[in-house]
This record gives C-alpha cells, sequence and structure tokens, in this order.
C-alpha cells in the first residue's frame, strides 16, 4: 500500500492477515521521532494487544535477534509490525525466522535454511533505500565473526508494505542520502549482474529515473512531500528489481565494511560504487549506457554513455555530500580482510566481471590511492 497518511490502514491491515498480538519492532531513532507513538496510537486505538521491542542496533546484530524471537515467544506474538530503515524490518524477518524454527540466527544463515511459515510482518519503510520491505533476506551482523550474514527465504518477504512518505519527511539530509545511494546501488547492481532479467531491469531502469529527479531535491529540502514519496517508490522498486536479480560486487565490500567497522550501510555502497562501476566497464558498457538514458543525460554513442553513467553516479555521491572511502580510516593492513569476506560474499559471483580476492584488494588500493 503506497499513500500518504496511509499508517491509518494499520488496524485493518493486521485484522486482515490474523494478527491481534503483533509485536512493534522499531529502533531507538524512530522510536525517538515520535513515530511509534503514532503507530502505537492507531493499535491502541483499535484494541490490539501489542508490545514493543525496541533494542536494535544500526547494523542488527545476532543478540538482537536471538532476544526479539524470544521476546515473541514469550508473548505468544502473532503478528510483527516493523517501523524504520532496513535495520529494524531485517532484524524482524530474522526474528520471525528464528521464532518459527527455535535456532539462532547464526544457525539460519545462508540460502535454503528455512523450512517453516513464519508469523506476518507488516513493514513500515521511513527511510527510502533498503526496500526491505519486499526483499526475501534479512541481513545481520554475526557478532562472533564479525561479519555479515543473510538470512533468506520466500516466507520473510513481509505479508504487507505499508508506505507512508509523510513518514520520511523528518529524516535528516545525511541519512537521506545514504539510504537513497543504497536504492541506486540496488538498481546498479540489479541492472548489470549476471541474472539480470527483464522483470529486474524494468524495475532498475525506473529506480534509476526517479532516483535521479528525486534524491538532490529530497537531500537539499526534506520537507518535498513528493521528492520523499519519489524516493519511496524508488526505494520499493529497486528492491524488487535486487530481489529478482541480485546484488554484486559493492554489496560484497559494503557488507564487509559494515561487519568490520559497524559504518551506515549505505555510505559504504556510496562510496565502493564508481569504483566497482569502473572495475566491470568493459562487461557491461552498453548496460551503462542504458543507466545514463534513465538517469536523463545526453551523450553520443556507447562508449561516451557508459563514461557518462559513472560520471554521473560519483556526481551525485559528491552532490549530496556523501563522505569519500578514505575518510573511513580503513587500515591497508585490513584489506586481505575485508576482500577476502568479499569475495566469500553469496553475491560475488553475480558480479558481472569475475572478481577474486586479489582484485578486491586492488580495488581498495585504487580508491585509498595506496
Ligand atoms: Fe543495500
Amino acid at each position: 500500500m503506497f499513500e500518504t497518511d496511509g499508517l491509518k490502514h494499520l488496524p485493518e491491515i493486521l485484522n486482515e492477515l490474523g494478527a491481534r498480538k503483533p509485536l512493534v519492532v522499531a529502533d531507538p531513532g524512530v522510536r525517538d521521532a515520535g513515530i511509534v507513538e503514532r503507530v502505537e496510537a492507531q493499535l491502541a486505538g483499535a484494541g490490539f494487544d501489542f508490545h514493543l521491542f525496541s533494542e536494535i542496533d544500526p547494523n542488527p546484530r545476532d543478540q538482537s535477534v536471538d532476544q526479539g524471537a524470544l521476546r515473541m515467544q514469550e508473548l505468544g506474538a502473532d503478528g510483527i509490525v516493523a517501523v524504520g530503515g532496513g535495520s529494524p524490518i531485517d532484524c524482524a524477518k530474522a526474528m520471525a525466522a528464528v521464532a518459527a524454527h527455535g535456532q539462532s540466527v547464526r544457525d539460519l544463515a545462508g540460502p535454503g535454511r528455512l523450512s517453516r511459515p513464519v508469523v506476518p510482518i507488516v513493514a513500515i519503510p521511513t527511510t527510502a533505500g533498503t526496500g526491505s520491505e519486499v526483499t526475501f533476506g534479512a541481513v545481520i551482523t554475526d557478532t562472533r565473526r564479525n561479519v555479515k550474514v543473510s538470512v533468506k527465504g520466500p516466507q520473510l518477504a513481509p505479508a504487507v508494505a505499508l508506505l507512508d512518505p509523510s513518514l520520511t519527511l523528518s529524516k535528516p539530509s545525511d541519512l537521506t542520502a545514504s539510504t537513497g545511494m543504497d536504492a541506486l546501488t540496488h538498481a546498479v547492481e540489479a541492472y548489470t549482474v549476471k541474472g539480470a532479467n527483464p522483470l529486474s531491469d524494468a524495475m532498475a531502469l525506473h529506480a534509476v529515473e526517479r532516483i535521479a529527479v528525486h534524491l538532490p531535491v529530497a537531500v537539499e529540502n526534506g520537507n518535498d512531500l513528493e521528492a520523499r514519496a519519489g524516493m519511496l517508490l524508488a526505494s520499493l522498486v529497486a528492491g524488487i528489481a535486487f530481489s529478482h536479480a541480485d546484488v554484486g560486487a559493492v554489496h560484497c565490500i559494503a557488507e564487509a565494511l559494515g561487519g568490520m567497522y559497524d559504518l551506515p550501510h549505505g555510505v559504504c555502497n556510496a562510496v565502493v560504487l564508481p569504483a566497482v562501476m569502473r572495475y566491470n566497464m568493459d562487461y557491461c558498457r552498453a548496460r551503462y549506457a542504458r543507466l545514463a538514458s534513465a538517469a536523463g543525460i545526453d551523450f553520443q554513442g556507447v562508449e561516451d554513455g557508459a563514461a557518462a553513467a559513472v560520471r554521473w553516479v560519483e556526481g551525485l555521491a559528491a552532490a549530496v555530500k556523501l563522505p569519500r572511502f578514505s575518510s573511513f580510516g580503513v587500515d591497508p593492513s585490513d584489506f586481505p580482510e575485508i576482500a577476502a569476506k568479499s569475495a566469500e560474499n553469496g553475491s560475488n559471483p553475480s558480479n558481472p566481471r569475475p572478481m577474486a580476492a586479489e582484485d578486491y584488494v586492488a580495488l581498495l588500493k585504487e580508491m585509498t590511492g595506496s
């Protein structure tokens, strides 16, 4: 459902799903912004027996997931209302999986591990970027190995994605920028990975068209409802694109960096995306040119268009004031570990150009000029 002020439909959505004892899962930021209060008001007004779980980190950790699942079992929760950015929504999806399977989230990571149905999830995104409200996976930090792992299965897709652009109005410009660049990365990677197909292509190009128009405005003026709505829809569409194609090397590095340094996911993607696009250039020239068209760029011929697409992505990241990779303070002695984790990522084989650990090291060196 996509509607400004659509939060009012939450009670009827839960009734349709047969959830009378939902657990609201939200991060502390969303709670402090007063959005949880608005959700709770809807639930209280309709007589639901609900509780709140908000012990969630920005990069959700295995312990939070296991604790949340325990809470679900103690309360007999028959549904989840996940409110916030990708972290609470991913955490909620993983909690539902853990509660259904009775195993730690660490034991459920990886493809094909889920065999049981989970309680229905209503996802209410308050940032525009992750697309987690429509994807089949949840990315969680395995704190024993400091690595991000994915819990995946079609049953983890939220039963309903409730998109209300008014809920994204309050977000600060840096978060708008980083989450928006995450959506752009989903679109660019979905459009260029080996598994790209007509459905994901259409979604990815549509997302790029919208991001090109709306992201700079949403960052500049957070109260522009049209730009916020455009980005929320772009994020959703980009989420559908990559869940039907996959992501590639940008996400492999971003997840390695996020797991090791606890950096925001969108920022990691944004700083890495242009460098990976250059690395993949020979395998993606025509597709990059098509992305440039979608971004509204005039160019002459495929070669020119492909180069323009990379310049556009780099320019957009700079225009929305995202930091450069060098500002992360990543120690070059960590490059081999980042590279090894990137190469082991389940999405690495999807990257259009083969990328081994040594290629990741070379890319990291290039990005830092070391
Ligand atoms: Fe992402």
